[in-house]
């Protein structure tokens, strides 16, 4: 199996999908899985910016460095160079399967589907208005599906 090239997206690309970047690229890196990983935003309002101040520091809280990071927007050409893009919620599910050309091969689907906690629903909420707490519940969230995720891509390796 080649390298998968993995893709998160959020709305904003400050938040929640460059916090799944640095977790899931963290995880990969500390279990030898050999990936390409990158987050964009469905929305343009924070192309250029980097990930929210809030994410920035609960993720260097759980040891994870992201503030290098930089916000984009979902181009036509992701669509051909990843193998899997993983959405934060319905909304971001429903925007990105609008814009996938009919020909691409790229799985998309909500990132919580990776996840074996028992949800409410399938989605990352989004944190941008919300406290404190709401950046530490994504956390929670993402470091559990990236668990599985990793579990997911290593037993495929073994086919
Ligand atoms: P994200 O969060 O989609 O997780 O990056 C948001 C960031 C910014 C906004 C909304 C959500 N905003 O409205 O500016």
């Amino acid at each position: 199996m080649n390298a998968p090239k993995i893709l998160f997206i959020c709305l904003g690309n400050i938040c929640r999908s460059p916090t799944a970047e640095a977790v899931f690229r963290d995880y990969a890196e500390k279990s030898k899985l050999e990936v390409t990983v990158d987050s964009a935003g469905t929305g343009a309002f924070h192309i250029g910016d980097p990930p929210d101040p809030r994410s920035i520091a609960c993720a260097a809280e759980r040891g994870y460095k992201m503030s290098h990071l930089k916000a984009r927007q979902i181009q036509i050409e992701d669509f051909y160079i990843f193998d899997h893009i993983l959405v934060m919620d319905e909304s971001n599910l429903a925007n990105t399967l609008d814009i996938k050309p009919p020909n691409s091969e790229a799985k998309v689907e909500l990132f919580l589907n990776y996840s074996t906690k028992k949800l409410a629903d399938q989605s990352v909420p989004d944190p941008y208005w919300s406290g404190p707490d709401g950046f530490n519940v994504v956390l929670d969230l993402i470091e559990d599906a990236s668990k599985h995720l990793i579990t997911y891509y290593k037993d495929r390796r073994k086919c």
